[in-house]
């Protein structure tokens, strides 16, 4: 498949690949590829003609695993245009088979460094963010591979509307030290909150994650962060 070995080179370092797929998720994957992926192969991307519905509103996912929570967003809000970023074609086809299962259509994705799609969205594009549970890097030569960095936090400070809401996740202690520092250094976000338990309790409308849940399994709690584009 021309599309799938066609990975542009980027800043990725995860894995890219896993257990070779299932037949039926293969077959899968090759049926849904070429419909709802995004390809950088021409300069820009035509946003507004990714979907078949006319999207109130377009939501990113950035790092999306398996898809599950991309796919619980977007059943519950149809009206939305969702694009989500994986690297991981084991992650992409799990979101294709969820996308499948579930019937749902509103989701394009690119599978590759999300900073290579993010670069090419027109500002104030984006009207709400997730990164949810993103690799720690737990060595501290490998920070600078976080996905919360400086340079993406001033790029989705570029992307999201005024008022958009940016929510980050993580089980890990030092990656959330990190993240509140690197997010309070950018003066165009407000963190949303009053409390404890606004941070410690994973809000309705925010579907559990496959990460989240196996850190539950080891006992480790999460933080739940909202950040407002002011
Ligand atoms: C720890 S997993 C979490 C997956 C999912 N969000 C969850 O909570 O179950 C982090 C994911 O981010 C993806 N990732 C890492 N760097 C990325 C990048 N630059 N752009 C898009 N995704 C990235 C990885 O491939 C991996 O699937």
């Amino acid at each position: 498949m021309k599309d799938l070995e066609n990975i542009q080179g980027s800043r990725i370092y995860g894995r890219r690949h896993g257990k070779p797929l299932k037949k039926a998720s293969a077959a899968r994957l090759e049926e849904y590829f070429p419909k709802y992926s995004i390809s950088l192969d021409n300069a820009d991307v035509d946003f507004a003609a990714l979907f078949d519905h006319n999207p109130k509103e377009y939501w990113l996912e950035i790092g999306f695993g398996k898809g599950e929570h991309l796919v619980a967003q977007a059943k519950a809000n149809p009206d939305v245009g969702f694009i989500g970023c994986e690297p991981f074609i084991n992650g992409v086809s799990g979101l294709i088979d969820h996308m499948d299962r579930e019937g749902v259509t509103n989701i394009r994705f690119f599978m590759d460094d999300a900073r290579l799609l993010m670069d090419k969205m027109p500002d104030n594009f984006i009207s709400r963010a997730f990164i949810l549970f993103p690799d720690p890097w737990r060595k501290k030569r490998h920070y600078k591979r976080r996905v919360v960095s400086p340079g993406n936090v001033a790029v989705l400070s570029r992307l999201l509307k005024s008022g958009a809401e940016l929510r980050i996740g993580t089980d890990h202690h030092d990656y959330c030290r990190w993240i509140l520092a690197r997010m309070l250094e950018n003066p165009d976000f407000n963190w949303q909150s009053n409390g404890p338990e606004d941070w410690h309790i994973r809000p309705d409308d925010w579907p559990a994650t496959r990460y989240e849940l196996k850190a539950l399994e080891v006992g480790r709690l999460s933080a739940y962060m909202s950040y407002i584009r002011k």
